[in-house]
């Protein structure tokens, strides 16, 4: 049999990037084979009290990770309501959520990545939660889904200064994992309220998770997309399109067609008067 050389660090690396591992939980590493191969402590055997000198440092994992920092759910989401309903601008909500300790997914993140665009845009995009290079940034969609959405929004006259871009989750999760429903409804709140600040004449969710969560639907996006639905802010109804989320489009290039009949149904919307 021929032995294979072992991986370089590089190589390992690189391994687990793929594998969608590319953030570090804590700042020590654990040497799990170590543990594998430290001989088995029995009754009979005494365990080696080990120096002071020789102990690993200990584990400086996040708190919200040790348990402590993180308040239950229903607390949370409730904290995220009445912090997001007193919020009076776009800084001010930017600020508290800056604060907020309620999401664990912030204590595994880089950065908030609040929005990207103009506030005072009549169209407003709103996509899942930030990869790997939005948490890199700190702005939402600038990897390239991002950049596939501003060609999307580049065909019917529109960028970044007449847009507004954000996302349910504000936070990347580890790994981009798929946020779990607590934590996006602890996330809803924030963007709930970054829809009623911005109060756009158009609203378009990107993809299912955003569709399901700001128009209450459990119809899935092959259904709900081209279709208007109305979003009630509390205060007014903003009409909304779901279309398919960019990455979606990546990976399934064919319904780039239906996507741009969704475009032009958006660029007509914007052609009526402003509400
Ligand atoms: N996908 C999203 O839903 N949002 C981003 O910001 C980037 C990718």
């Amino acid at each position: 049999m021929i032995s294979e050389p072992a991986p370089t660090i590089r190589e390992l690396l690189a391994f687990y990037l793929e594998a969608g591992v590319d953030c570090a939980l804590a700042e020590e590493p654990v040497d799990r084979l170590a543990e594998l191969d430290a001989p088995p402590q029995t009754a009979l055997q005494p365990a080696r009290t080990i120096p002071q000198a020789e102990r690993a440092r200990p584990l400086a994992a996040p708190a919200v990770i040790r348990g402590e920092a993180a308040p239950a759910p229903d607390v949370a989401i409730a904290t995220a309501r009445e912090a997001a309903r007193t919020a009076p601008s776009l800084d001010a909500l930017r600020e508290l959520m800056e604060k907020f300790d309620g999401c664990a997914l912030k204590h595994t993140a880089t950065r908030l990545v609040f929005a990207d665009g103009n506030p005072q845009a009549r169209i407003m995009f709103v996509g899942e939660a930030p990869g790997r290079d939005e948490d890199i940034e700190g702005l939402p969609f600038v990897g390239r889904s991002g950049k596939l959405l501003d060609r999307m929004i580049g065909a019917i006259g529109l960028d970044r200064r007449t847009a507004y871009i954000a996302n349910v989750i504000p936070w990347r999760p580890p790994g981009n994992r798929t946020p779990t429903p607590q934590e996006t409804q602890i996330c809803l709140p924030f963007i709930q309220r970054q829809i009623e600040l911005v109060d756009p004449d158009v609203l378009v969710t990107l993809g299912n998770p955003s569709t399901q969560t700001l128009l209450a639907t459990r119809e899935g996006i092959m259904r709900t997309r081209g279709r208007w639905f109305d979003y009630d802010t509390g205060k007014r109804s903003i009409r909304a399109l779901p279309t398919f989320h960019p990455a979606y489009l990546l990976r399934s290039p064919s319904y780039k067609r239906l996507a741009w009949q969704d475009l032009r149904a958006i660029a007509k919307a914007l052609e009526q008067k402003p509400s």
